[in-house]
């Protein structure tokens, strides 16, 4: 039996939940399908921050120069604008809703990270940021009466009908059998794909499913092809990548290669607050030329207490890998992080098929350009969240649900193999990572796309297809970018490229093409 409400969003991160409240406060009913426990999402784990134009020396202008210049010439200006104009009045309204950021004496402290000219990162339980900013946006989708919350159901298709995106297929987790919702329109807030690649700082859910679902129901993606990958992931053989916040490196943490050197100083004059890519390449290069697969982090110059009361989690979590922050180096090396590109939304997270939008990590809004900048994605999710909750709202409210007949074939198939199956995952991860990651080049590129089409032709789960076409949608993106610019660096094309100032798109049908501007108006 199908089911039916007015708007679906998939996801609970900060941008699904944002987004819901935004739908349910103008009194519609809302749907939150979510793949695990309402609270497992990226932004359960961010830790350094969140990054807002709040304090006495800081102004707008700065915030955007600062994204516009991490951005390498790919941002969409207008939607750094909105992000760092309407972020102040969001966080604000987080606080209201009893956000706990960190204060001294009552007064909002902020710390800084690599390429902010300005402390402007607010943070809560020192490096417990994201789960803070989850709790209490629970509370108050909670405290809303037509939000429905259903955990631990996986989405894997949209339905569409007549070219309009009506509703999704997901797996109901009381009936353990596929079911249809219909509903006036969707938001996907499904977060990013960290999980594409063999090392990562990103948790199980994070496989990219609403990416690869929007694909297949004829969005546009842009810019596949640019990963962030942070420099400093706790490196323990068989232990998943735990974030080592580049706000330790804000607060005077040291990178160091085996002999005890400090590197940075080789690489950058920013040193460790340079730009994450410049930090990772530099760790790569620096393990190379040592023969390692390590370098460490060096906190030991800080106090104890200062430590412990400023990044708790991290000294509990690297206390039970038996590491002392305040006295031992930590080994680290860097994972992918975040996915800059996504589905191509205008500034209201409007996709390009009727009836879809999308916010947060699954989207791209133009904000962040070729390489995001520190702290810039939980304030995302939150203006771009509300931002597409209202035009879901204003756009279809008056649109009626009816019997659809429905165009995927996708969407029919009684496929009970939901998720993504052990061995094609394993495979694509060391793929992804060993030949479409920090360093690519046209051979490697070429040795991925070939085995990736290999492993898709095989007989896969919905869910399994998904994860193998957005791998190969990263590395088709990767490889048409005859350049290195923010995320994406090509050792057979080691300098930006003036003709390469275009954004990637990707659509079903096409292989791809390039947009020189992502914002493209109204599409209702
Ligand atoms: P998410 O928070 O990832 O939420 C996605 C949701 O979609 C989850 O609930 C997931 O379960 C659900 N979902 C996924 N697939 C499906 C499916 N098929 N069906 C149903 N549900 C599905 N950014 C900052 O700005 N500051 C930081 O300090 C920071 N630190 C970070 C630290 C770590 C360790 C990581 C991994 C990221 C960090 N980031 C940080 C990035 C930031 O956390 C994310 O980009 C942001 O939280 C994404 O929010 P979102 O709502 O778009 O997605
Ligand atoms: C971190 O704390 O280093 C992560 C911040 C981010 O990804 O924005």
């Amino acid at each position: 039996m199908s089911l039916e409400t007015d708007f679906i969003v998939i996801g609970s991160g900060v941008a699904g939940l944002r987004a819901s409240i935004a739908l349910a406060e103008a009194g519609a009913r809302v749907t939150v399908l979510t793949k695990d426990k309402a609270s497992e999402s990226n932004t359960e784990y961010a830790q350094g921050g969140v990054a807002v134009v709040l304090s006495d020396d800081d102004n707008a202008e700065l915030h955007e120069e600062d994204t516009l210049i991490a951005g390498a010439g790919l941002c969409d200006p207008e939607a750094v604008e909105t992000l760092v104009t309407e972020g102040t009045k969001y966080i604000q309204q987080l606080i209201d809703w009893g956000t706990e950021f960190d204060r001294d004496g009552g007064k909002l402290v902020f710390t800084k990270e690599a390429a902010h000219s300005r402390r402007r990162i607010l943070h809560a339980h020192g490096d417990s940021t994201g789960k803070e900013i989850v709790r209490s946006l629970i509370a108050r989708a909670g405290a809303e009466k037509t939000i429905h919350l259903t955990p631990f159901a996986n989405t894997e298709s949209l339905l569409v009908s007549d070219g309009r995106c009506v509703g999704v297929r997901f797996l109901d987790p009381i009936l353990r059998a596929p079911r249809n919702i219909f509903a006036k329109s969707v938001i996907l807030c499904t977060g990013g794909a960290g999980q594409l690649f063999l090392h990562t700082t990103n948790p199980p859910v994070a496989t990219g499913d609403g990416m690869a679902m929007a694909y297949f129901a004829g969005a546009e993606m842009a810019d596949m092809e640019f990963i962030q990958f942070h420099p400093t992931a706790l490196n323990i053989e068989n232990a998943p990548r735990f974030l080592l916040s580049e706000a330790m490196r804000g607060e005077g943490g040291i990178l160091r290669n085996k002999s005890g050197e400090r590197f940075m100083e080789r690489y950058d004059e920013r040193l460790e607050l340079a730009p994450r890519d410049i930090v990772s390449r530099s760790i790569v290069a620096e393990m190379r030329k040592t023969g390692t697969r390590t370098v460490f982090l060096d906190m030991t110059a800080m106090d104890e207490t200062f430590l412990k009361e400023r990044f708790p989690k991290i000294y509990e979590t690297c206390k039970f890998y038996g590491l002392d922050i305040s006295k031992d180096l930590l080994p680290v090396s860097p994972a992918s992080h975040y996915c800059m590109g996504g589905i191509r939304t205008d500034l209201h997270g409007r996709s390009t098929v009727h009836g879809l939008y999308a916010a947060g990590e699954v989207a791209c809004t133009g904000v962040h350009g070729a390489n995001r900048l520190a702290s810039n994605s939980l304030l995302e999710g939150l203006v771009f969240g509300a931002r597409a909750g209202e035009a879901a709202l204003t756009d279809n409210f008056k649109f009626q649900i009816s019997n659809f007949k429905l165009e995927d074939e996708r969407s029919v198939i009684s496929n009970l193999e939901f998720g993504v199956a052990t061995a094609v995952k394993k495979r694509v991860k060391r793929l992804m990572w060993e030949r479409v990651g920090i360093l690519r080049d046209r051979e490697s590129l070429q040795r991925a796309i070939r085995e990736l089409e290999q492993i898709s032709k095989s007989n896969l789960s919905t869910s399994s297809n998904n994860f193998v076409t957005l791998a190969l949608l990263v590395a088709q993106a990767a490889i048409w970018r005859e350049e290195s610019r923010g995320g994406h660096f090509r050792n057979d094309f080691p300098e930006r490229e003036a003709r390469f100032q275009i954004h990637s798109i990707q659509k079903l049908g096409t292989l791809i093409s390039d947009s020189k501007t992502v914002d493209f108006g109204p599409r209702i």
